[in-house]
């Protein structure tokens, strides 16, 4: 399969666009994991053009993480072309544009999934800022802005003409935020559009390699899509590709292992982002690596409010050593 000019020899696996989740350290753990395909967080055109530190970092994408696409999300065209060229130069694999965001200030603002509801400025965005990049251009957005309208199986060949190189499709409407099942049902029949030739990546609550083959039987889709399910869990890439390759569940890893995974998720983090922000941004990882374990509430406390390396590495050993016969 070819997702823009990236050949992927196998059943492509990419990693959500996440806020705040999928920085340069988590991308390389999935990455590790077998991840094919990777993607920033999203970051605002508006904070782009307006030379934003904070944004301009998150434009930074390392050898080890690659393919990397960056996201970005605006409302006004201009400044997503510039923000595009912006992202151009950081040499991402691909740009990604986020058509999909339900966040009230961000939709009701006309950016991320608020464009679902202006569907000619959406081509023109589009097609302005695939014109504007010489690397390839793919889309994110959700099956419609609510159930009255879902539109996305009658917008796909026009967005395919716009000259994106991929479509990804998570099978919810705006108004659907997170709630509910995601519906594939209209992926599948995007799919089943016989004019559609871009590869079209399936999104939405896929968390086993069980349900990754059955989304892939039942609706047909060129690569699958996987968010919330990573977090805290980088290894589910290897779970499901073991899966995929064999129709067997990989058993998951051991605490002992689990523990060396968060710990070097830790270190990469704090590496990366510098010892403040690394600790916080970890903590959210944290609380699900460990999620599930017994009377675990009060190193849970410690772990997710020390801001301390030695107590980490100490609070990770007595992990280890507490629930190793779990
Ligand atoms: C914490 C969080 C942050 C997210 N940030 C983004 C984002 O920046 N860009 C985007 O396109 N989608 C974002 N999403 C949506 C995910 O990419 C994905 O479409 C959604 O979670 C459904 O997939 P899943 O069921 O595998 O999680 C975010 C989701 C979560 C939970």
């Amino acid at each position: 399969m070819k997702i823009a000019n990236i050949e992927i020899p196998h059943f492509p696996l990419l990693l959500a666009p996440m806020e705040d989740i999928t920085d340069r350290s988590f991308r390389q753990m999935c990455k590790d994991f077998g991840a094919d395909v990777l993607y920033t967080e999203f970051v605002a055109s508006e904070a782009l053009i307006r030379n934003i530190d904070k944004s301009l970092k998150k434009l930074k994408i390392d050898v080890s993480e690659r393919p990397t696409g960056i996201q970005i999300y605006g409302h006004r065209i201009d400044a997503m072309v510039e923000a595009a060229k912006i992202a151009e130069e950081a040499k991402p694999d691909l740009i990604d544009i986020n058509y999909g965001c339900p966040v009230k200030k961000i939709a009701n603002r006309g950016a991320g999934s608020g464009m679902l509801k202006d569907i000619p400025k959406l081509m023109e965005m589009t097609r302005q800022i695939v014109n504007a990049v010489k690397v390839p251009v793919t889309v994110k957005t959700r099956l419609g802005w609510d159930s009255e309208s879902l539109i996305i199986d009658k917008i796909a060949e026009e967005l395919q003409d716009t000259g994106i190189q991929a479509l990804t499709i998570h099978g919810r409407t705006r108004s659907q935020m997170y709630k509910g099942k995601s519906d594939w049902s209209l992926i599948k029949k995007v799919k089943d559009n016989p004019r559609i030739k871009i590869p079209i990546i399936g999104n939405g609550d896929i968390t086993s390699g069980e349900e990754a083959q059955k989304a892939i039987d039942d609706f047909g889709v060129d690569g699958i899509m996987i968010g919330r399910a990573t977090i805290g869990k980088p290894w589910i890439f290897k779970e499901v590709k073991h899966f995929l390759e064999t129709g067997k569940v990989l058993a998951p890893p051991s605490i002992e292992e689990k523990v060396e995974i968060a710990r070097h998720h830790f270190f990469k983090s704090i590496e990366i982002k510098g010892e403040r922000t690394g600790f916080f941004e970890m903590r959210r990882h944290f609380a699900i690596y460990f999620k599930g374990l017994k009377d675990f509430k009060q190193l849970r406390l410690r772990l997710l409010t020390s801001m301390d390396v030695t107590e980490i590495n100490e609070i990770l050993d007595t992990i280890k050593e507490r629930y190793k016969n779990n």
